[in-house]
């Protein structure tokens, strides 16, 4: 039943509040998308990831499921819906859903069951625990903190009992150790592969299962309390192998994992094809070299050093084991021409396609955010109130909590915040940029709408969405680029990134200027090459092997023959 047809996909993720407004509410909706799956299907992608369409209370924007058999009212319905699948299947696109299963909403009816009566079955579907009386004070179970900030646990109204959430306090987290849980989860998996749609994206899915008995994180400098018994738990590959045997492998499905802080050694174990678990999980690794600590908010200057190591090392772990993914934006991170220490003002162009070039080509499936394909930039938000993520609110309470200053707090979270990639598209400079007609959205509009959106881009001549079609093309036909064993070359030059995929004969060079300074690049001698396949710049300076990039160029050669490089 399953084949490997994910190894040759492109994948692009729709966030579906801000892609487009077709009933002039404020809310993206699936005729929107419909309306544009040209647009898409013409890029180059052979796939769509929707992040939740589900009912949901919407506190982490569609994160919080309330109903796992449901699209929410704001999206639509389940017949358009429906319409929707087939409409991507009749132009060959895949459909990949969004599956949130390590918590659900607290509006869910398990939930609500669950704290209706002590007694409820539906109790043991989630984490509920007694409290720890402590010099006649009730305190949570554990000191195990949310990744949200704040205690994991909250209190069930004025009992003694707290449920667990390693999220929102409206997350509350699945208990995966009830069969029960399982099989409801193995049938919502079923329910939507029945339906016809081509694989799934398991959000945070390595904090599935838990150490017990829980206990109190002791640990100093980790990088979240309690994330030793959480993270990676001892049921981890027993859980996915489950789900594969009972549902994802009597389809022909793919699936790919969101991992939170996963080691190595699993990282691998998660997507090794003769592990049966996943079939590729997200690397973030190199998205984390310009912030501190991987944490987004905390800004440091950019490091290239650190993005290549992060972007290349498990493209070397996974080679000949199992498949990779190849990111640099989704709905939790900014806008990636904004960040890395890029001039965006002086070479949006040049960084957008230099970043796609160096990132998509190597071993992997590369996965586009939309509006990525057009260059759009990070949000100037004005203050707190415009960011709807819960998450900027946590982390900025937290900080003026400590006494920061309201202004320095702001400035913190704006740098990282996931609020920058949420808000609607720009499509045209018509009002809202097109997203809809005019009623105010959900989130605030980019005011740069009228500089970058869909229609200038596409006509201009440095058009970025252009430049994704050849590099997608060049992607999709090149052996070398999907099962090529990638050589790493200049590793340690500081403006530089170079690397070979070489597949039998056939051999491609990728070569990128990471900075708004020129740089040289000596060609070392055993590298040959016939031509020159892609270059985001009309020419390409080389002086007997000494190539000259202007800034943030980017090109693509064909080898002549193998290098010999070990
Ligand atoms: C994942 C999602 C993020 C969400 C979180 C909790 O990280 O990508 O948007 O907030 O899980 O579900």
């Amino acid at each position: 039943m399953k084949t490997n047809w994910y190894e040759r996909a492109v994948v692009y993720q729709i966030y579906p509040f801000s892609f487009l407004d077709n009933n002039n509410d404020g809310w993206g909706d699936i005729e929107g998308i419909i309306s544009k799956l040209d647009y898409i299907k013409d890029l180059g992608v052979t796939a769509i990831w929707f992040s939740p369409l589900y009912k949901s209370p919407d506190y982490d924007y569609g994160y919080d499921i309330a109903d796992y058999r449901a699209i929410d009212e704001k999206f639509g319905t389940m017949a358009d819906f429906d319409r929707l699948l087939a409409e991507c299947h009749k132009r060959d696109l895949k459909v990949i859903m969004d599956m949130v299963l390590n918590h659900t909403s607290m509006e869910h009816p398990w939930f609500k069951k669950a704290l209706e009566s002590p007694d409820s079955p539906y109790r043991d579907y989630y984490i509920i625990r007694k409290g720890k009386q402590e010099k006649g004070k009730l305190l949570p179970p554990t000191n195990w903190a949310s990744t949200f900030t704040g205690s994991a646990w909250e209190r069930i109204g004025d009992s003694d009992e707290f449920y667990l959430h390693l999220f929102c306090r409206e997350q509350p987290d699945l208990n995966w150790e009830n069969p029960k849980v399982r099989e409801e989860i193995i049938a919502i998996l079923k329910f939507w592969l029945d339906k016809g749609v081509d694989g799934f994206r398991f959000d945070v899915f390595n904090m599935f299962s838990k150490v017990y008995p829980f206990q109190d994180d002791h640990q100093k400098g980790t990088f979240q309390k309690g994330g030793q018994y959480f993270v990676d738990g001892p049921r981890m590959h027993e859980l996915l192998k489950e789900l594969n045997e009972k549902a994802l492998s009597l389809y022909d499905s793919y699936t790919v994992g969101e991992s939170y802080h996963p080691s190595k050694e699993n990282a691998l174990e998660y997507v090794r094809r003769d592990n049966h678990e996943l079939d590729s999980i997200f690397n973030f690794a190199h998205l984390a070299a310009d912030n501190i600590a991987d944490k987004k908010f905390f800004w440091k200057p950019f490091n290239l050093r650190q993005f290549k190591d992060g972007l290349f090392q498990p493209q070397k772990d996974n080679y000949g084991l199992g498949w990779n993914t190849l990111v640099l934006e989704n709905h939790d991170n900014p806008r990636s021409v904004s960040r890395f220490g890029i001039d965006t003002k002086n070479y949006r162009y040049e960084a957008a396609t230099m970043l796609a070039t160096i990132t998509y080509l190597g071993f992997g499936i590369p996965y586009i955010y939309m509006g990525q394909e057009v260059g759009l930039t990070n949000c100037p938000f004005d203050n707190i109130e415009e960011m709807k993520d819960p998450v900027s609110h946590f982390v900025y309470d937290l900080m003026t909590s400590y006494g920061m200053p309201k202004k320095l707090a702001f400035n913190f979270i704006k740098y990282g915040a996931r609020d920058h990639a949420r808000v609607p598209m720009a499509w045209n400079d018509s009002v809202n940029g097109g997203f809809n007609e005019g009623a105010l959205p959900w989130q605030k509009v980019n005011p740069n709408y009228r500089q970058i959106n869909v229609e200038k881009d596409l006509k201009s001549d440095k058009s970025i969405y252009r430049y994704f079609q050849k590099l997608l093309k060049l992607k999709k036909e090149s052996e070398a680029a999907i099962y090529g064993k990638l050589e790493e070359y200049a590793h340690d030059d500081r403006q530089l990134i170079a690397y070979s995929r070489q597949y039998e004969d056939e051999g491609l060079f990728i070569l990128a200027n990471f900075s708004k300074r020129p740089a040289v690049y000596e060609a070392p001698a055993e590298l040959v090459w016939s031509g020159v396949l892609l270059n985001n710049y009309p020419e390409l300076e080389n002086k007997s092997g000494t190539l000259k990039l202007k800034p943030y160029q980017a090109v693509v050669l064909q080898l002549a023959q193998p290098t010999n490089k070990k």
